[in-house]
C-alpha cells in the first residue's frame, strides 16, 4: 500500500501527547511560523459543514501574557483549594503528581513563551445537537493543534480555568461578544528526551457493542 503510515510513530505521537507542564521551556522563544505551521495541520480537522468558524489567537506580548495568567490563577486558586481538600478526604492516591505540576504550570504562566486561545466564532447555545455541533466544530483542531506542536518538539497543555473569567480576556484581547473562546494552551519547546503513555482506563472497560452495559 503507497498510503500506509508508520504505526509505531503515528501511535506514539498519538499515545504520548501528554499536558506538559513541569517540562516547558521557558527560555527557548517559540517562532511564530512554528505555531503558524501546527495551525495548518490543525486546519485539516473535521467542521461542521466544513464552516472553519475557528480563530486562533496567539498571544507572545508579555503585557498580555502576564494579564492572562493572572485570570487563569484568579480561577486556579479556589479551584485547586477544593481540590486539595477533596483528595485529602477521598485518600485518593496518585493526585498529587498532577496537583504539584498544575501548581507549577499556574505560577509560570506569565513566563511561557506563547499562549494559544483557539476560538470560534458565534456561541453554544441550542439543544443538545447544536451544542455538540459547536464544540465538535472546534475541539478536533485543538487537539491536532497539540499533535502537531508535538511532533514539532513543542509542548502544549489544555487549559480552560481562564474561562471563569472569559469576560476579562475577551476585554484584554478585544474579542468580540460573538465570539467563544475554547481553551488556552501554553506552547513552548518540551524540555528532555520524549514522554511516555499516560494512565488510562483499559479499553475494554469503557467499551460496549451493541448498547449500553452496567
Ligand atoms: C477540557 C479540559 C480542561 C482542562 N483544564 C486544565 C486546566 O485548566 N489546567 C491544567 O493544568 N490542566 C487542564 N487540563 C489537562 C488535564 O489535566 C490533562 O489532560 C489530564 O490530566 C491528562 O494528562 P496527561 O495526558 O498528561 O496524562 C484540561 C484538560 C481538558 C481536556
Amino acid at each position: 500500500m503507497t498510503d500506509s503510515f508508520d504505526l509505531n510513530q503515528t501511535d506514539r505521537l498519538l499515545t504520548t501527547t501528554r499536558a506538559v507542564r513541569k517540562r516547558l521551556d521557558l527560555t527557548r522563544p517559540v517562532p511564530r511560523d512554528l505555531i503558524m505551521d501546527c495551525i495548518r495541520v490543525a486546519s485539516q480537522a473535521p467542521a461542521g459543514s466544513n464552516l472553519q468558524r475557528w480563530r486562533w489567537i496567539v498571544v507572545d506580548d508579555p503585557a498580555l501574557k502576564s494579564g492572562l495568567a493572572d485570570l487563569y490563577r484568579r480561577a486556579y486558586e479556589p479551584y485547586i483549594a477544593s481540590q486539595k481538600v477533596a483528595v485529602d478526604r477521598s485518600g485518593r492516591t496518585g493526585a498529587g503528581a498532577i496537583m504539584d505540576s498544575s501548581d507549577y504550570l499556574s505560577s509560570i504562566l506569565h513566563e511561557v513563551p506563547a499562549m494559544v486561545i483557539p476560538c470560534s466564532l458565534g456561541t453554544p447555545v441550542g439543544n443538545q445537537g447544536q451544542v455538540a455541533g459547536f464544540y465538535g466544530s472546534v475541539l478536533p483542531a485543538v487537539w491536532s493543534f497539540m499533535l502537531a506542536a508535538r511532533s514539532r518538539g513543542l509542548g502544549t497543555a489544555w487549559t480552560t480555568l481562564h474561562l471563569e473569567y472569559e469576560a476579562e480576556a475577551r476585554a484584554l484581547l478585544g474579542i468580540p461578544d460573538t465570539v467563544t473562546q475554547v481553551a488556552l494552551t501554553p506552547v513552548a519547546y518540551y524540555t528532555g528526551d520524549t514522554f511516555k503513555p499516560g494512565t488510562r482506563r483499559a479499553a475494554e472497560e469503557i467499551t460496549y457493542f451493541n448498547g449500553w452495559k452496567s
